[in-house]
């Protein structure tokens, strides 16, 4: 398993910025907040700090709703009867999915971040779409997930694709299929542009979590890990939304520095989550992946922001949680097994790359 520490780019150059205040990563920015109080500041004061409008190159799609940020517009936390039924989708779909791979191509690794496209994709539209027949979520989850793999080379591309540039022009047909099918669909999380938005960072981003979580249980075998554990670990040491971006909206003064009006402001979940104050263990050591550093309760896990904070915190973190749990309970009882190196995709958001398993019950290669 390749580490965050190694894994150079962007990410690289966060990592090693001095972890002293506000930092500027270039001559004009961005800024980067690297201590928890400035990261809570900056994504709690929303009259100082806006979300960046343009979400397509945005880097995920967690932070996304179009072009209207300065609204404030806020998405309602999901309900707990979503959150039931989105897992109990998810617990459906995962072994049928299992069942497919074994069936088509029994002699293959699994591939996490394939295998997990159908179950989470029908759990968040499950959850999210109440009103909607079976085979209009069907519809909906595999026009997300076509909008999603749309989205992906816009957002990867070193700079930003000319709007009439072929990869813009399949984007947004692809967006334009998904909002078509929702102004079908009765009862949706606001408007149909809204309601994309929504299930696109409900699907991306747990399909990336997901995938690292058994990336990570792949990595050490064993059958004494507490779930729970395993998951907070997961988003600490692989937070899919590694950063977000803040725009400042006048002059701010951030610990003692002016930060201009109009500057970017990143806060990085994953930065955070290396901070020996947030995070119990050896200081040296905090790259490890050690779920039973989580015994130790006197340090609560989630305090590196992995689902953000302020108006535009995950409206789906209960969905997100409920379903790693579900999935780290199956990786740990099966044993799972990585087949090959894993490398750290940071094209957008960060994702395994790959993240290819076997079941230690099933026998197969060894590494
Ligand atoms: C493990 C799973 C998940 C993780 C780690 C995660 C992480 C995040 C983070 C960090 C943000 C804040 C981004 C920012 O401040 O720029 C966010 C926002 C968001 N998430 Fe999640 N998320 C997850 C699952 C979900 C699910 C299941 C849904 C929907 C059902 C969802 C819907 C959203 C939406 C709509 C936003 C934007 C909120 C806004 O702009 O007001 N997420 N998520």
């Amino acid at each position: 398993m390749d580490s965050a520490e190694s894994a150079g780019g962007r990410l690289g150059a966060v990592l090693s910025a001095p972890r002293t205040g506000v930092v500027a990563l270039g001559p004009r920015g961005p800024w980067l907040a690297t201590t928890p109080a400035l990261a809570k500041q900056v994504l709690t004061d929303v009259d100082h700090f806006d979300f960046p409008g343009n979400v397509s190159r945005g880097g995920d799609l967690s932070g996304s709703r179009g072009d209207t940020r300065s609204g404030h517009l806020v998405f309602d936390p999901l309900t707990p009867v979503q959150v039931a039924r989105g897992v109990a989708t998810f617990a459906e779909l995962w072994p049928e999915a299992l069942a497919a791979h074994d069936r088509d191509t029994p002699r293959e690794a699994y591939d996490a971040m394939e295998l997990l496209r159908r179950p989470v994709a029908r759990a968040t539209c499950d959850a999210l779409l109440d009103d909607a027949s079976t085979d209009q979520r069907e519809a909906v989850g595999d026009a997300v997930l076509a909008w999603i793999d749309a989205l992906a080379p816009v957002i990867a591309a070193a700079r930003a694709p000319h709007r009439w540039s072929r990869v813009r022009r399949v984007e947004r047909d692809a967006r334009l299929r998904l909002e078509a099918i929702l102004e079908h669909v009765d009862g949706l999380p606001g408007t149909p542009q809204q309601a994309a938005t929504m299930l696109a960072a409900g699907i991306q981003v747990p399909i990336a979590a997901g995938s690292w979580l058994l990336a990570w249980l792949g990595d050490q075998p064993t059958h004494d890990v507490d779930p729970i554990h395993a998951v907070w670990e997961t988003l600490r040491l692989t937070p899919p939304t590694w950063i977000t971006a803040r725009l400042t909206t006048t002059d701010v003064e951030l610990d003692g520095r002016l930060v201009p009006s109009g500057s970017v402001v990143l806060v990085s979940p994953l930065l955070l989550g290396r901070l020996p104050e947030l995070v119990p263990g050896d200081p040296d050591e905090l790259g490890d992946f050690d779920p039973s550093r989580w015994r130790d309760d006197a340090r609560r896990p989630g305090a590196w922001l992995p689902f953000g904070a302020g108006p535009h915190a995950c409206p789906g973190r209960n969905l997100g949680m409920a379903v790693l749990v579900h999935l780290a309970e199956w990786a740990v009882a099966h044993r799972v097994r990585l087949t090959q190196e894993v490398k750290f995709d940071q094209s957008r958001g960060l994702a395994p790359l790959p993240c290819r398993f076997r079941l230690n019950a099933q026998g197969g290669t060894t590494r």
